[in-house]
């Protein structure tokens, strides 16, 4: 444990596995109460939970679907209700599907978007106004934005939203001192990269970047927890590409 984020409260959504449950640890470990959001996977955010607390840290549970306005809307209220104030929000839940654009199907793409793009713009107005004073907003991109990756065509539409989105919002909560920036992160070894690899795919991948290897979800954690910090108080708009230096 450090004291970089003591006294602070942070919700992290989708932190029952992968990125979002490294983000968690880690804001956990430098001070802070984490409200864990999950979808359907109630073991696994509990395990979140225990393995913060058996660390001496502070977290709780809450199951919402980020889709849907309401349930964001109960999230941000129960979080409220059990730790009082929300200093941090880290829009991390998110999906993503592999396919051409000439198979996607209507339901497919409402669903990536309702999730990816309608979850964190909807989470982001909750935050506008009941989001402490000086607080801040990480939102989860991709490194995907910024190469030309066939099949990717409706995911890195919606990180693209997300991209924009946080561009534009930074001058709109500057005014009561709240920062939001965004992380991309590379291939990264959570379930959602490595479903349907073959370790081929997986080897080639980790080629990619300068180091030989894909990404751990504490490597984007770690500067997660920068951006969180009072350090980076001067640091808003942005989006910053966690990738290894991929090619
Ligand atoms: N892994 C990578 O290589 C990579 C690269 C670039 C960007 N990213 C981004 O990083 C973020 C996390 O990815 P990941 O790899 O950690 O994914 P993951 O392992 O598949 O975990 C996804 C998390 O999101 C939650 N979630 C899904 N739909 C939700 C919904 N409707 N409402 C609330 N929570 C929901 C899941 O909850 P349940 O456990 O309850 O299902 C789970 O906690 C995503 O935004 C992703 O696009 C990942």
């Amino acid at each position: 444990m450090n004291d970089a984020l003591k006294g602070k409260v942070a919700l992290v959504t989708g932190a029952s596995r992968g990125i979002g449950r490294a983000i968690a640890l880690r804001l956990a470990r430098d001070g802070a109460a984490v409200a864990i959001n999950y979808s359907s996977n109630v073991g696994e955010a509990q395990k979140t939970v225990a393995e913060i607390e058996s660390a001496g840290g502070t977290a709780f549970a809450i199951q919402a679907d980020v889709s849907r306005v309401s349930e964001i809307v109960r999230l941000f209220d129960e979080s409220i209700a059990h730790f009082g104030r929300i200093d941090i929000l880290v829009n991390n839940a998110g999906v993503m599907f592999i396919k051409p654009v000439s198979a996607t199907t209507e339901a497919e793409f409402d669903r990536i978007f309702a999730i990816n793009v309608k979850g964190t713009f909807f989470a982001c107005q909750q935050a506008a106004t009941r989001l402490s004073e000086g607080g801040r907003i990480i939102n989860l991109s991709s490194s995907t934005t910024a190469r030309f990756m066939p099949t990717y065509g409706a995911y890195v539409a919606t990180k693209g939203a997300v991209e924009q989105l946080t561009r534009s919002l930074a001058k709109e909560l500057g005014p009561r001192g709240i920062t939001i920036n965004a992380v991309s992160p590379g291939p990264i070894e959570t379930e959602m990269f490595m479903e349907g690899k073959t370790p081929e795919q997986l080897q080639q991948f980790g080629q990619l970047s300068a180091f030989g290897r894909i990404g751990q979800p504490v490597e984007i954690a770690d500067v997660v927890a920068f951006l969180a910090s009072d350090a980076a108080g001067w640091v808003s708009g942005q989006n910053i590409r966690i990738n290894g230096g991929l090619a």
